[in-house]
């Protein structure tokens, strides 16, 4: 039998660099739900195609290969606008959390990271985290991230986006972004990466033991 970790959290608060960690560390197949959205995404804007139409939108959606995802290419900013704007159409909901749902029965185990993992795609995963930290906190994570690249960022700028982000995200009908009611809270604003590695380990090993 697999084993699942649901990780969820709003936009920058550390847990795709905590999800690759732990998938290292127990030899788990990983997926970042949100490239699933982006590469919807991208597919339409290459095709020309509109962001606003469900049955093509879903579509696309249908067609995404979840081998072929290139965090490179889909980070890019305007996708993850894009990405947020598609990810409000419950056809496109539906069919992606059909993948990533055949995705989490992988073996030996899998870690899914997302906005609704704990709460709608893997409902039952006997492990929950829900990373969080302060707007601020994931504002300035970023910024200091496009600095350390050697290109130009405008604090302001990015934390209003961080705040229209979390809007949209928490904000949207279909699986809005919120903690299941069985999810371990990890609060990052003040903790370090190896922190908060360490406190999701224990919460992991001790599922572990009882399964
Ligand atoms: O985590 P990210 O920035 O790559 O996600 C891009 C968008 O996709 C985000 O604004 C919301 C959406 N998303 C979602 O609705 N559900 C998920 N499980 C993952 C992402």
């Amino acid at each position: 039998m697999t084993f699942t970790i649901a990780i969820d959290g709003p936009a920058a608060a550390g847990k795709g660099t905590l999800s690759r960690q732990i998938a290292e560390a127990y030899g788990f197949q990983h997926l970042d739900t949100g490239l699933t959205y982006r590469a919807t995404a991208k597919a339409l804007l290459d095709a020309g195609l509109p962001l606003d139409d469900e049955a093509v939108a879903e579509k696309m959606a249908r067609d995404v290969d979840l081998a072929g995802l290139d965090r490179s290419v889909l980070a890019r900013h305007h996708i993850g606008e894009a990405a947020s704007k598609i990810a409000v159409m419950p056809a496109v909901r539906r069919a992606l959390v059909e993948a990533q749902q055949a995705f989490a029965g992988r073996e030996p185990g899998t870690v899914l990271d997302g906005r609704d993992i704990g709460t709608v795609v893997c409902p039952h995963a006997p492990v929950k985290l829900y990373v969080t930290a302060s707007a601020q906190v994931r504002a300035k994570r970023r910024y200091e991230e496009i600095l350390g690249q050697g290109a130009e960022a405008d604090f302001e700028a990015i934390f209003e986006d961080v705040k229209k982000r979390d809007e949209r995200d928490m904000g949207r009908a279909d699986s809005p972004l919120k903690p299941a009611a069985d999810a371990h809270l990890l609060d990052t604003s003040e903790m370090s990466i190896e922190a908060a590695f360490q406190a999701a380990k224990s919460i992991i090993d001790a599922a572990l033991k009882k399964n």
